[in-house]
Parts: C-alpha cells; structure tokens; sequence
C-alpha cells in the first residue's frame, strides 16, 4: 500500500508529557507553550484533562488553562484542544470550562484499567457511554484511546484482538477516531503492525490514530510501520515530554520534533513547522531544566549554534 499522502498530527505534549512532571508548571506557562505550538502549525493540540487533581496534581489548572487558551486574542482559526474526560464529572467540568472536543481513555488491559482509571474495562465502557450520549447532545466530538494495546506494565504481552475488541466497542459508541496507545512503548513494527491489522478489520483504518511511547526507542519505526497499513493520524509530544504515572518506567510519546521531521523526509504534508517546533519544544525544555529528548530536536539545534 502506498503511504498517505497527508497525516494529521495530534499534538499531546501538554496532557501526555507535563501530568507525569512531578514539579508543579504554572498554568501561564503550559497556556504560553500550547500557543507555540499552536504558532508552529499544529492544528490539533490536547490541552488538559480533567481527571481528578487528587490522582494527577499537575493537571488541577485544568478550566484555567482552557478557559484561558478559548479566550485568548491569539487564538488561531482550526484550531482544537481537545481534553481528556474520564466520566461524566470530568466532562461536565469541561464543558462548563468551555470545552469543544473531549476524549474518553479506557484499556485493552484489565490491570491498567484499575490502576489508571479505578474502574474495570466493562465499568468504563458504561463510563464512556454516558460521556458520549452527554456530548451527542451537544455535538461535541468524542475522540478515544484504547492503551495497553501490544503490551501492559502489569500484565505483559496483550493480544491484538483485546486492543480490536475495545477499540470496536468505542467505535459503535460513536467516537470519531480511535488512538492506540502502546502505552509502555514496547511495541515493534511486526507486533505494532499486527495490531494494526486486528483492528482495521473491525474498525475503517481511517478512524484510526497510532500513539506510541518511544520508551524503547521504537516509536519512529512503529510509526512508518502503521504508515504502511494507511493509518494516517499520530499523537506525539514536543520534545518527548512525558509518560504514564501508572505506567512506571515509560518515557514519553514519539517527540513531535521527530515525527514532523520524518514526515517531511517522507514528503508527507502534516502542516507542522519544524522551526517553530523546535523553538516551542526549547521554551518547554529551559522551564524545566532540561534539554529536548528528541533527537531531531538536539540535531537542529546544535547545527544552528553552530552558525
Ligand atoms: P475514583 O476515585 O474512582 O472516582 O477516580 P469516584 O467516582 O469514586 O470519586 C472519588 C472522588 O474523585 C470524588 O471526590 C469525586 O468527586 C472525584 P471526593 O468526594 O472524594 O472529594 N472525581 C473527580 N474529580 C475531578 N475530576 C473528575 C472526577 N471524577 C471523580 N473527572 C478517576 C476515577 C477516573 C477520576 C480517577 O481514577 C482519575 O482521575 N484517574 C487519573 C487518570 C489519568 O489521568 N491517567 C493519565 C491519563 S491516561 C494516559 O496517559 C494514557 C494515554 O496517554 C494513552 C496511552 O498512552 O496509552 C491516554
Ligand atoms: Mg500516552
């Protein structure tokens, strides 16, 4: 199969990467980076989540922060920030903060449910029901995660028909794009493309999204391997911020840097600017201390002080 010739990239660095900091980044900042990346072309930026602040402290700036970037005069047209909404709490409160895309995050692994989400798979898909009949009648748009597809922190390998299984059961419910989470990052291109292939048969491949962590360095690989199967969608986190803080161990999301830089390699259109990405991952990076973990970013950025 021929790759795609577009790819909508699904900005997660703000959710995904800053809930596993463990130092507290106030929300101007998180308002401001989301900004630069919405500045570098991005037009799909995940903003929050609003999940309990009691099991991620960092994201209790949730209505703040999106609430803010709503109201913003810099606020650019095509722009969305979709929020994580684990049940019906979380989405009133998103909405109530102005939301206008949500997303529900259930598992293809029971021991990762409980852990992430307190609820067994099939409590959450009652959960997850409630979230998008609510947001039908607003005509809010469901995206959904299905994590823990090829591999669980607790409960090792997962078979490619649990992740299809879930991911068709969010699918009926009326979500509009399914992202498959390997969570852990231990996926490879033969097990991420099985995966792919269990779930295409039961889910339109174009309703499909690949987020794949890059604990074990994979990602880009899993990504040109799901690009071969026509998945066309891709999550991924300015200079790799990021984890799971209940997936000990797992380092963040492919970097952005790293997949826009690959797109462009492959002449694939994602609209993603690689300059203003790398200037947006900097800013992030310098807040907290540290330099980018992507290694495009690190390779651009030492060419330029070199000039
Ligand atoms: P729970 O404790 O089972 O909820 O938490 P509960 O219904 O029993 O309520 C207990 C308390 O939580 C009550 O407050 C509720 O009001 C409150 P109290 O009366 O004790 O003061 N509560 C809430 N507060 C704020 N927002 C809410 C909410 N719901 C209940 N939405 C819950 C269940 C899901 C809320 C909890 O387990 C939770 O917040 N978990 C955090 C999950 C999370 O954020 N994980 C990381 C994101 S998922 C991820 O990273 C994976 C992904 O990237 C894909 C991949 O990589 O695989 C998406
Ligand atoms: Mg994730």
């Amino acid at each position: 199969m021929a790759l795609p010739n577009r790819v909508k990239v699904v900005e997660v660095g703000p959710r995904d990467g800053l809930q596993n900091e463990q130092q507290i980044v106030p929300a101007a900042i998180k308002i401001e980076l989301i900004e630069r990346l919405a500045d570098a072309g991005l037009s799909v930026i995940e903003a929050t989540s609003f999940v309990s602040p009691k099991w991620v402290p960092q994201m209790a700036d949730n209505a703040e922060v999106l609430a803010a970037l709503l109201a913003s005069p810099r606020r650019r047209a095509g722009v969305s920030y979709p929020v994580l909404t684990p049940n019906l709490k979380g989405f009133d409160a998103a909405v109530e903060a102005g939301a206008q895309e949500v997303a529900i995050f259930g598992a293809a692994s029971e021991t990762f449910s409980q852990k992430n989400i307190n609820c067994s798979v099939a409590e959450s898909l009652k959960r997850f029901a409630a979230v998008v009949n609510a947001a039908g009648a607003l005509e809010i748009p469901v995206r959904a995660y299905v994590s823990c597809v090829v591999a669980c922190p607790y409960e090792g390998a997962v078979a490619p028909e649990k992740a299809a299984w879930v991911a068709q059961r969010l699918l009926d419910m009326g979500c509009y794009e399914i992202s498959l989470g390997d969570t852990i990052g231990a996926g490879t291109p033969a097990s991420i493309q099985r995966m792919i292939e269990a779930c295409a048969a039961v889910v339109p491949v174009e309703n499909l999204a690949g987020h794949y962590h890059d604990t074990y360095g994979m990602a880009i690989a899993n990504i040109y391997a799901s690009l071969e199967l026509g998945v066309a969608v891709f999550d991924s986190s300015i200079a790799g911020l990021g984890g799971c803080p209940y997936a000990i161990g797992a380092s963040g999301n492919v970097a952005s840097e790293d997949l826009v830089f690959l797109l462009q390699g492959l002449g694939i259109d994602c609209g993603g600017d690689l300059a203003g990405l790398l200037a947006a991952g900097r800013f992030i990076s310098a807040h907290l201390g540290r330099a980018p973990a992507s290694k495009a970013a690190r390779a651009l950025l030492a060419r330029q002080g070199r000039q």
